[in-house]
């Protein structure tokens, strides 16, 4: 018979496990994360910034969610993303390097104004398109709005245009492998594409959690 005691202390042993191991999981270190992203500024911090190949915008990643940037970053490093430079960026990071620039990322502001009201009539028009009907299907994991509330799926609200016609290209032709995306995708002519890209990069970015550091752009400014 195990006594009373014994069942409580295990009880309880079990829940301090439980803590420690999902306290760890659960947040990375911010502030370590904003020292290692000092590197990523070069390209991710500068607004519109074209990579030289290929000819798109560098993505926008500050309030991405934590989840997303952990799975991309971990995407470069086993080669279902490839890009030339993300591949050997992720190569240099730690598992703990990625917890902690994803907490450190996904706790930032919006870098995009919110959006005009000239703005507004062109995102409700895009709604009543084709493509606007085509992306209620998205909806479900991306957000009505395109700022999905589930960490493991990007938002999309404010983001490059021509990032996202060149992403939904990939997973179409298998150069992204993600199964998920490859089926959403599958259906989409060029014409939806083009479209599509255009309403959920019309989207303004919702204010996620507080800015609680500075904004990716200030930390360059900043310091
Ligand atoms: C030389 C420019 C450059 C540097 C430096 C750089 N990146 Fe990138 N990053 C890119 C480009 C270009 C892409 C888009 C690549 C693709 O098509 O998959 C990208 C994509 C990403 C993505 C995926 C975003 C999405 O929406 O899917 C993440 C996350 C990311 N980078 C994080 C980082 C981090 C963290 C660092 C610093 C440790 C960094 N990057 C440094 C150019 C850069
Ligand atoms: C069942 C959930 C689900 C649905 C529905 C869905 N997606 Fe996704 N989407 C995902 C997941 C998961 C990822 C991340 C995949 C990866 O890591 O490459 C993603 C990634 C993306 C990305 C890449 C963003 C980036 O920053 O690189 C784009 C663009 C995208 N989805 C657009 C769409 C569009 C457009 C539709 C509707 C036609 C759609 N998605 C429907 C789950 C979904």
């Amino acid at each position: 018979m195990i006594s009373m005691t014994r069942l409580q202390s295990l009880g309880l042993a079990v829940a301090v496990s439980f803590f420690a191991v999902s306290g760890a999981h659960a947040e990375g270190d911010k502030a370590a994360g904003r020292k290692l992203v000092y590197t990523c500024n070069g390209c991710h911090g500068v607004a519109g910034y074209t990579n030289a190949y290929p000819q798109y915008p560098v993505p926008r990643i500050a309030g991405q969610n934590a989840q997303y940037i952990i799975n991309a970053l971990h995407g470069y490093q086993s080669g279902d993303r490839t890009h030339p430079t993300m591949t050997a960026q992720a190569q240099s990071l730690s598992d703990k390097d990625i917890q902690d620039i994803a907490a450190y990322l996904s706790s930032l502001a919006p870098t995009v104004p919110p959006n005009t009201p000239e703005q507004d009539k062109k995102l409700q028009a895009l709604g009543a398109t084709e493509a606007g009907t085509k992306a209620k299907v998205c909806a479900s994991c991306h957000g009505a709005d395109g700022n999905s509330i589930d960490p493991q799926y990007p938002r999309l609200a404010g983001q490059y245009n021509t990032y996202l016609q060149q992403v939904l290209h990939e997973y179409k032709d298998g150069r992204r492998n993600n199964a998920i995306m490859k089926g959403m995708d599958a259906s989409l002519s060029d014409k939806d594409i083009e479209q599509i890209a255009d309403y959920f990069s019309s989207m303004p970015q919702a204010l996620g959690k507080p800015n609680e550091l500075s904004t990716l752009q200030g930390h360059i400014q900043g310091d």
